[in-house]
């Protein structure tokens, strides 16, 4: 044990896990930081926590770190600029360099890059301001609407007729200066977690909930987590490819996790991708690696490699 020990601290170096930070996710992130921090020092790993506050830059240096651990989720510290500023300071870090993390973050550029390259997302409209909202009327009801940069189910809505959708507008433009009227694609819906550019076992999503809402994700008892999926091993591969695909086209790399809808034609319509999923022992990136082997201290050590990796490109 002593000897794992030495070996990975050798290997990695002294590690920050940035935790927490400024954005709508900051409670998650917390959770996120604290179990990857446990796991890092399960695993004989010489890691330390930031909260990643304004000071962050600060302390990174202050710190003298080799690598870090980016445990953000949504504004600042999972669409590229946390990673700019690493990159600007030498230091390797955990997943998606800066335009693979921008790109995910961004819903809109995300789905017009997919759809340039025939991969299946949703139609949707673009409001950004109510002078906008009559343009749903291209769209089939029910639609999503959603804030264009946001996480966790922040501020979305869906919406059944029109008359509903000034409101939820106005609810999801508290979060974000721009925002997206979605199809609403009724079926089943699945997550592919990705590490490494490989993909783990699909999971299956189930809430009573009108969607997998803040609530199903985080405070529900009654979601269900299907893995194995139900698919047939020929379905989830596709799944998977399709998942790896959509990944790797919005420049996302290291680890991260892709959330579809698949149709009662058995199409799949991609929703997006992102680069810093949850990683909470109740996680679904966890759940999906648990299925293919690994526990959740060899998952962080993994993903931890990822930064390995991205120095050597
Ligand atoms: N077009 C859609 N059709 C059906 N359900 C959707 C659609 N878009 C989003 N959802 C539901 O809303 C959830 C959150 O949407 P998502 O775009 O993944 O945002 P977030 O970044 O908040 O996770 C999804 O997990 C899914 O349950
Ligand atoms: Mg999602």
């Amino acid at each position: 044990m002593s000897q794992i020990a030495n070996n990975n601290s050798v290997q990695f170096g002294k590690v920050a896990v940035l935790m927490g930070g400024l954005s709508a996710e900051r409670d998650i992130s917390l959770l996120t930081g604290k179990a990857v921090l446990t796991a890092l020092l399960e695993k004989g790993i010489d890691a330390h926590a930031i909260d990643a506050g304004e000071d962050v830059i600060e302390q990174i240096m202050k710190g003298h770190y080799d690598r870090v651990f980016i445990a953000l989720h949504g504004r600042g510290g999972e669409d590229g600029q946390i990673q700019g500023a690493l990159d600007t300071l030498g230091l390797p870090y955990t997943g998606s360099k800066v335009l693979g993390s921008a790109l995910s973050m961004d819903k809109l550029r995300c789905k017009q890059l997919w759809q340039s390259l025939g991969l299946a997302t949703p139609a949707w409209k673009m409001l950004a301001s109510n002078d906008d909202l009559h343009s749903v009327d291209e769209l089939v009801l029910p639609v999503m609407i959603k804030p264009a940069h946001e996480g966790s189910s922040i501020g979305m809505s869906k919406v059944n007729n029109t008359d509903d959708l000034e409101a939820a507008w106005n609810d999801a433009i508290k979060y974000d200066d721009s925002v997206l009227a979605e199809e609403f694609i009724s079926g089943d819906e699945y997550t592919v977690a990705i590490l490494a550019g490989d993909a783990l076992p699909v999971i299956k999503l189930e809430t009573d909930n009108d969607f997998y809402d803040f609530d199903a994700k985080y405070q529900s008892e009654n979601t269900r987590y299907l893995c194995p999926c139900g698919l047939s091993e020929q379905d989830e591969k596709q799944l998977q490819a399709l998942a790896v695909k959509a990944f790797n086209a919005a420049g996302a790399s290291g680890w991260g996790r892709v959330d579809l809808m698949r149709d009662g034609q058995g199409q799949s319509w991609l929703i997006e991708v992102n680069t810093v999923p949850g990683m909470t022992s109740h996680s679904l990136v966890p759940m999906a690696a648990k299925a293919a082997g690994m526990s959740f201290a060899d998952l962080v050590s993994n993903i931890l490699e990822t930064s390995i990796e991205a120095v050597a490109v």
